[in-house]
């Protein structure tokens, strides 16, 4: 049927690139939020939301006006009121503008974290999505290496909760001031001057708006015309030097090894001195897991004081990836409940209630699953295998309740062993020995 040119029978899709969790896969993720919440509250950082939708400006100003994401990957529109304004694809311009806004980088430190969807219209492949999720952390009102070393710790910490840390690698690379680059992109451009015919129609464009973003070319031609181009590193100032040689002593001597990648420049252009990125050979193409460095011109280019900072964002499509082919996630973490209660018979609704929450205030961390919809014990019996309860309480009544139901059963759904429990206001206590004593 067809009502004003819409199917009203037709099934609709999600968008391309835009992914359902369902909730196996959102108990992995719940793990990996578990472990990331641990660690950055550890690190003393503290929570901030902010919005999805911000004006377009924001990201032209922060992310910069000719980069792959804001000419190319945003999702903006006008609103209702005509005001253009886009998705976030990525979090740091957003924390900037909310943390500046509420007066949080005045005079201050601010150790800060989010989380939450990004948005990049990007052309979707195994860990490229459309809307994607990142953990992020931001660090406000610090100069100096340690601040760069202390978040580049967190990241680490976080693999080596995860199991991760042997198969991730550090890269970093120092990029100077935006000063420095600028001075680099007028050699850049004047060295490619000489080589237009071996540039392609994207390397020609932006020879003049943004000559740097041609390094990450993908095309061969244009590599090989790179082949003895200028190097940034010839033209990083003295300051951001001595910051670099510091931090990697400092990680250095936290035995966080690293790798110097001087072609490594990030596809934002808020980035100062210290860049880097977390990538892994586990996931193929999209080997990138956690990309930051320090951006200490940004506050002030979005109307803000003077104000360092440093920060990074971890995609954690990608990392949930990873952890799902290795294995790092633990049985526990995947279970959706623990318990399963069996209801067969007449009347048994408000006992069964009873008991069930007995259970849930003995081990408020057990989930406790009480069958609603009746049926014989065969087949509620395999709801409860179906359900990844390790243990099964079984009550049960022949015919209809006419004295209160005395006993109930409790039956390990590993193994089969089982136990009668004679009063069943003793269910509770008798469950605990079917579950190890960390878990209860
Ligand atoms: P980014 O490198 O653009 O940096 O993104 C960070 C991470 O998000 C990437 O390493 C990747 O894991 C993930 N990611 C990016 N695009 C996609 C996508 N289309 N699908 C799936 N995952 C994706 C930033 O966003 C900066 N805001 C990081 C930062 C924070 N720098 C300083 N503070």
């Amino acid at each position: 049927r067809v009502i004003s040119g819409i199917n009203i029978m037709e099934k609709l899709q999600a968008i391309r690139g835009m992914n359902d969790i369902l909730p196996e896969e959102a108990l992995e993720w719940e793990y990996l939020e578990s472990i990331f919440y641990r660690v950055v509250k550890s690190f003393g950082y503290r929570e901030i939301r902010f919005p999805i939708v911000e004006q377009t400006q924001l990201f032209k100003r922060s992310i910069g006006a000719v980069t792959d994401i804001v000419e190319k990957e945003m999702y903006s529109f006008d609103d209702r009121n005509g005001d253009n304004v886009s998705l976030r694809p990525e979090g740091t311009a957003g924390c900037v503008r909310a943390a500046d806004q509420h007066g949080l980088l005045y005079n201050q430190q601010q150790r800060l974290w989010y989380q939450g969807p990004m948005f990049r219209h990007e052309r979707p492949q195994k860990g490229r999505y459309r809307q994607f999720h990142q953990f992020g952390v931001e660090a406000f009102g610090m100069s100096g290496p340690a601040i760069d070393v202390e978040v580049i710790q967190i990241s680490a910490m976080l693999w080596k909760d995860l199991g991760l840390t042997q198969y991730l690698k550090l890269e970093i690379n120092n990029i100077g001031s935006a000063q420095d680059r600028k001075k680099y992109a007028q050699a850049l451009t004047a060295y490619l001057s000489g080589k237009v015919d071996e540039l392609d129609d994207d390397a020609r464009n932006r020879m003049h708006s943004n000559p740097m973003r041609i390094l990450d070319s993908k095309n061969e031609a244009v590599r090989s015309a790179l082949v003895d181009a200028p190097k940034l590193c010839d033209f990083v100032n003295q300051d951001s030097k001595t910051h670099f040689r510091k931090l990697k002593e400092l990680l250095t001597e936290l035995e966080v090894q690293f790798i110097e990648n001087n072609r490594l420049v990030r596809g934002l252009d808020y980035y100062n001195n210290c860049v880097y990125e977390w990538t892994t050979d586990t996931l193929g193409a999209q080997g990138a897991v956690c990309g930051g460095g320090r951006y200490d011109g940004l506050v002030r280019q979005l109307g803000g004081r003077e104000t360092e900072a440093c920060g990074f964002a971890i995609g954690i499509e990608r990392l949930v990836l990873m952890l799902r082919s290795l294995n790092k996630i633990p049985a526990s973490a995947l279970r959706p409940t623990d318990v399963y209660l069996v209801v067969v018979g007449g009347s048994l609704e408000s006992e069964a209630f009873s008991v069930a929450e007995a259970i849930r205030e003995k081990y408020p961390h057990l989930g406790v699953i009480c069958h609603c919809a009746g049926g014989k014990f065969n087949s509620q019996m395999k709801r409860a295998y179906n359900s990844g309860a390790r243990v099964a309480v079984v009550l049960e009544r022949d015919g209809e309740a006419t004295v209160p139901l005395m006993e109930g059963k409790i039956r390990s759904l590993d193994d089969g062993a089982e136990s009668i429990v004679t009063e069943i206001d003793n269910i509770p206590e008798k469950i605990g020995k079917f579950f190890g004593n960390s878990e209860v």
